[in-house]
């Protein structure tokens, strides 16, 4: 991975500030009552201990009405305090978070695949609708409508600094919502077991500033320019031949959606889902063998000459 991390004490939007206090709370509880727990357990047995020495513990009478009754009435009557406040607590933080917003600022629509994430920004019109893997932009300030679909197996969608989590379930479009006060990178994960590749399933959700993020808007938007240089056109073609069976390049004749659109792929800091940063070295790697990189990933190894390597990963550098 690279290093960053799900970070699920702290929270970057409305939604999440609704959960996250609970999850501190809970967190606490919990760690008090082990500590209770733990001393009990210790001074039990220091009682067994002292009153074991020479006797057999067939020979200890069973005492009733003794104060062992006690601990267990005072333990349950202390523990359903926090149980309660739990519960109550649980329940009005669902109530706030779980419908999804009335009137949302923006929507989008999210699709888990093995092993990575569709993301489609629907327009008005076909032109200005465009699709996008594994870094999703929204506005700050904004509460931005998720439709999860699935695509093949059950996956989960989870951002811990911006979101609980929903599953995309095959078959049925599952509503999430996400919102950001402030600008940021907030990493996301599949947190629904789902092949081989689940751990490395990761995605970015990348807060802009309303402006930052109509710029990238209408930069996603330009379909991609034909290539300058002699090594970038023939990768070009080869692309066509070969990586468009699954891959799509608008403004080429690459159109297939069974992988990711990759028309501004340089626009992206991660690749394979989060697997790897976007540098040359990773990019070629990961074109040349993605099964050494992802073992079960649904893109097979190229087995590229060095020169076709060098000359597809000249065209994918023109993807800004
Ligand atoms: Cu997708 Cu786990």
């Amino acid at each position: 991975m690279t290093g960053r991390t799900l970070d699920y004490l702290t929270s970057s939007g409305e939604r999440a500030a609704t959960i996250v206090p609970l999850t501190w709370f809970t967190l606490i509880v919990s760690i008090v009552v082990c500590w209770i727990i733990a001393v009990l357990l210790w001074g039990g047995l220091r009682r067994t201990r002292r009153h074991a020495a020479g006797v057999q513990s067939r020979d200890i009478a069973v005492r009733r009405g003794g104060d062992g009754l006690n601990w267990i009435k005072w333990g349950l009557a202390i523990s359903a305090v926090p149980l309660l406040i739990t519960l109550v607590w649980t329940m009005a933080a669902l109530g706030h978070i779980a419908g999804p917003p009335r009137r949302p600022g923006m929507t989008i629509d999210v699709t888990p695949h093995q092993y990575w994430w569709e993301v489609t920004y629907n327009g008005p019109t076909a032109a200005n609708t465009f699709s996008t893997a594994n870094e999703i932009h929204i506005p700050t300030g904004t509460r931005v409508l998720v439709r999860l679909h699935g695509a093949d197996v059950i996956h989960s969608f989870w951002v811990p600094q911006l979101s609980g989590k929903t599953d995309a379930i095959p078959g049925q479009t599952n509503l999430s919502w996400i919102a950001a006060d402030r600008p940021g990178r907030y990493f996301g994960q599949c947190t629904e077991f789902c092949g081989l590749e689940h751990a490395k399933m990761a995605f970015e959700v990348v807060a802009d500033t309303p402006g930052d993020f109509n710029a990238w808007r209408r930069a996603q938007l330009q379909t991609a320019p034909p290539p300058a240089t002699a090594a970038a056109q023939r990768g070009l073609q080869f692309f066509e031949y070969r990586c468009a069976l699954c891959h799509a390049v608008r403004g080429t004749t690459a159109a297939s959606h069974y992988g990711p659109d990759l028309t501004h792929l340089m626009s992206r800091q991660l690749i394979a889902s989060g697997a790897l940063a976007n540098t040359r070295g990773n990019l070629a790697g990961w074109v040349d063998g993605p099964q050494k990189i992802k073992p079960g990933a649904l893109m097979p190894d190229q087995k590229l000459t060095g020169q076709q390597l060098n000359d597809v990963v000249a065209y994918l550098e023109t993807l800004q």
